[in-house]
C-alpha cells in the first residue's frame, strides 16, 4: 500500500496533484494556487471538460504547467452530503485514477480533518492487489504509487484520526490476502500459522488440533474434517485492551474456516466450485478484525475464535445420515454433509460460553447460497436473538458501508430441523434456508446475546468498487471495529 503523508499545503514542482471538489465550488487554496500558477490552464481545462463536481466524476487534465504532469479533479458532490463514506469513495476513484504515478499531493486543505484522514483510508483501501502468483505481469502494468501526500490545514489533527484507519486498513490487508489464497496453500494448519503473526501485535494466540478438539467433544466439528487429509486447527485469540477499571465479560467474535468446501459426500456441482476456497472469509474476517483492534490498540478486551477445517469427500468422509454429538452434548443427524459451516460453528460457539462467558458473540459465515438469494450482494443477512445489539451492529454497517439488513428468526423456522432420531438435523428444506441455518446456530448460544451475520453474498465482489477491487472484499473488518469503537470502549 502507499505511504500516506499529511503535510502543509504547498504546490508540487512536479508529478500529479489531484483536486477533490464539491459541486458548484470555486477554486480555492492549494487549487487556486495551482490554478495560477499555470496561467489559469485548470480552470479552462475543468471548464472545457465539463468537470462538474459530480459524486464519482473524474477528469485529468495532463501537463497543465507548472511542472505538473497532472491534475486529476475528484468530484465530491454535494458539499452536504459529503461524509465518511463518501470521501473514502472518492479516495478510491482518486487511486485509480493516480496509479501510475510514483508520488501525488492531494489539496485536501478545505476539508475538514477526519474527511481527508478518510479519503485517505479510501486511497489506501483500493490500492490493495494479491500478486503473489503473479510472475509475468508487464512492469507498465503494475501500480507505481508508492506516496500520497494529503495537504490539510491542520496536519496534527489529520494525523492523528489517520492512525487508527491505518491499523483498521492493515487488517482488512490481512483479511484479503488470506480470503484470496488458493486452499492448496491455505490449508487450515496454514491458516492457524499465520495468526501467530497478531502476537506481534500484542494478541494472545492459541492454536488448538484435532487432539485437543477431540478432548473437547468437538463431534460435529470433526466430523466435517474427518473426510479430508488436512487436520483441524481451532485458533482463539485474545486482546486484552481495556482498561484496568474497566475489566469485564470479553466480546466474542467468531469465524467459519472452511478453507475449502467441496461438499462432502453431498459433493457440489463442478462449476464454480473454485469459489469455495473462500469459505473461510467468516474466520479471515475474525483474523482481520483482530488485527485492526490489535493494532489501533483497542480499549477492549475481545476474544476471536476460528473453526478451521476442509470439507472433503474420501472413504473417510462423513455420510448423510450419520448422526454426531457435538461439545455442548446435543446430537445432530447430518442429512447433508455441504450443510456443513453450521457443523462448525456448533462447537466453536459452545467453547466460547464455556471458556469465555463473553458480553455478547457475532458470528460470521459464508453460511447459505440462499442468503444471496434473498438479499443479493448488497447486504449481508443479520440474525439477532439480541435487538440492541442487532441494531447496533445495523447502525455500524450503514456508518462503514458495510451493510446488513436483518432477517427473522422464530419457533416455526425451528421446527424446520426436528429429526426423527437426533436432537436436530443440519437442513431444514429450501423455504428460508438462510433462516433454518440460523436457528441451527442458535441452538448452540444458551440464551446469550449473539448475533450471526450471513456473509455468504458479500465476502467477494465479482466487480470492482469505489474502494475495493474485485476480489475479498474483508467485509465485516471495518463494520465491526466500528461496533467495538462506539459501544464497548473507554
Ligand atoms: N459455503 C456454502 C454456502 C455458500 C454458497 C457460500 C454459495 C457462498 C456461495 C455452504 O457450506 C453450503 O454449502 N450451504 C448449502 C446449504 C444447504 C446444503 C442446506 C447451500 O447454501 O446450498
Ligand atoms: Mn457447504
Ligand atoms: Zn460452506
Amino acid at each position: 500500500m502507499p505511504d500516506i503523508a499529511f503535510v502543509k499545503p504547498a504546490l508540487p514542482r512536479s508529478g500529479a496533484l489531484v483536486l477533490p471538489l464539491a459541486e458548484e465550488a470555486t477554486l480555492a487554496g492549494l487549487a487556486k494556487q495551482a490554478d495560477e500558477a499555470t496561467g489559469g490552464a485548470i480552470s479552462r481545462g475543468l471548464e472545457a471538460a465539463k468537470f462538474k463536481g459530480r459524486k464519482g466524476q473524474a477528469t485529468t487534465l495532463w501537463a497543465p504547467g507548472a511542472g505538473l504532469s497532472k491534475v486529476v479533479a475528484i468530484g465530491l458532490g454535494k458539499p452536504a452530503d459529503l461524509a465518511e463514506t463518501g470521501a473514502e469513495a472518492a479516495g478510491g476513484t482518486m487511486f485509480a485514477a493516480i496509479a501510475q504515478e510514483r508520488e501525488a499531493v492531494v489539496a485536501a486543505d478545505g476539508l475538514a480533518p477526519a474527511l481527508a484522514a478518510s479519503m485517505a483510508m479510501g486511497v489506501v483501501l483500493k490500492s490493495y492487489r494479491f500478486d503473489r502468483y503473479r510472475t509475468t505481469e508487464k512492469e507498465e502494468d503494475k501500480p507505481k504509487t508508492e506516496r500520497v501526500a494529503l495537504a490539510v490545514s491542520d496536519t496534527t489533527k489529520a494525523k492523528a484520526a489517520f492512525a487508527p484507519l491505518q491499523a483498521v486498513a492493515d487488517g482488512v490487508f490481512l483479511t484479503r490476502d488470506l480470503v484470496s489464497e488458493p486452499p492448496n496453500v491455505l490449508t487450515p494448519a496454514d491458516c492457524a500459522e499465520r495468526c501467530k503473526a497478531l502476537t506481534k501485535l500484542g494478541v494472545e494466540v492459541e492454536i488448538l488440533g484435532p487432539k485437543e478438539m477431540k478432548k473437547l467433544g468437538f463431534g460435529a466439528l470433526l466430523g466435517v474434517a474427518q473426510g479430508s487429509a488436512q487436520e483441524a486447527r481451532m485458533v482463539v485469540m485474545k486482546w486484552n485492551g481495556a482498561p484496568k477499571a474497566k475489566k469485564g465479560k470479553p466480546l466474542a467474535f467468531i469465524g467459519k474456516g472452511v478453507t475449502f468446501d467441496t461438499g462432502g459426500i453431498s459433493i457440489k456441482p463442478a462449476g464454480g466450485m473454485e469459489d469455495m476456497k473462500w469459505d473461510m472469509a467468516g474466520a479471515g474476517t475474525v483474523i482481520g478484525l483482530m488485527a485492526a483492534l490489535a493494532g489501533r490498540k483497542a480499549k477492549a478486551d475481545v476474544v476471536g475464535l476460528v473453526g478451521l477445517v476442509e470439507n472433503m469427500p474420501s472413504a473417510n468422509a462423513q455420510r448423510p445420515g450419520d448422526v454426531v454429538t457435538s461439545a455442548s452434548g446435543q446430537t445432530i443427524e447430518v442429512i447433508n454433509t455441504d450443510a456443513e459451516g453450521r457443523l462448525v460453528l456448533a462447537d466453536v460457539i459452545h467453547y466460547c460460553i464455556e471458556k469465555f462467558d463473553p458480553r455478547f458473540m457475532v458470528d460470521l459465515a459464508t453460511l447459505t447460497g440462499a442468503i444471496i438469494i434473498a438479499l443479493g450482494h448488497e447486504h449481508a443477512g443479520l440474525f439477532s436473538n439480541d435487538d440492541t445489539l442487532a441494531s447496533r451492529i445495523e447502525a455500524a454497517g450503514r456508518a462503514t458501508g458495510e451493510t446488513a439488513w436483518r432477517m427473522p428468526l422464530g419457533e416455526a423456522y425451528d421446527k424446520q430441523i426436528k429429526s426423527d432420531i437426533a436432537d436436530m438435523k443440519n437442513v431444514g428444506g429450501r423455504p428460508g434456508g438462510s433462516i433454518t441455518a440460523a436457528q441451527f446456530i442458535q441452538r448452540f448460544v444458551q440464551g446469550k446475546p449473539w448475533a450471526h451475520l450471513d456473509i455468504a453474498g458479500t465476502a467477494w465482489s465479482s466487480k470492482d468498487t469505489a474502494t475495493t477491487p474485485k476480489g475479498a472484499t474483508a467485509y465485516g473488518v471495518r463494520m465491526l471495529d466500528r461496533l467495538v469503537a462506539e459501544h464497548y470502549e473507554g
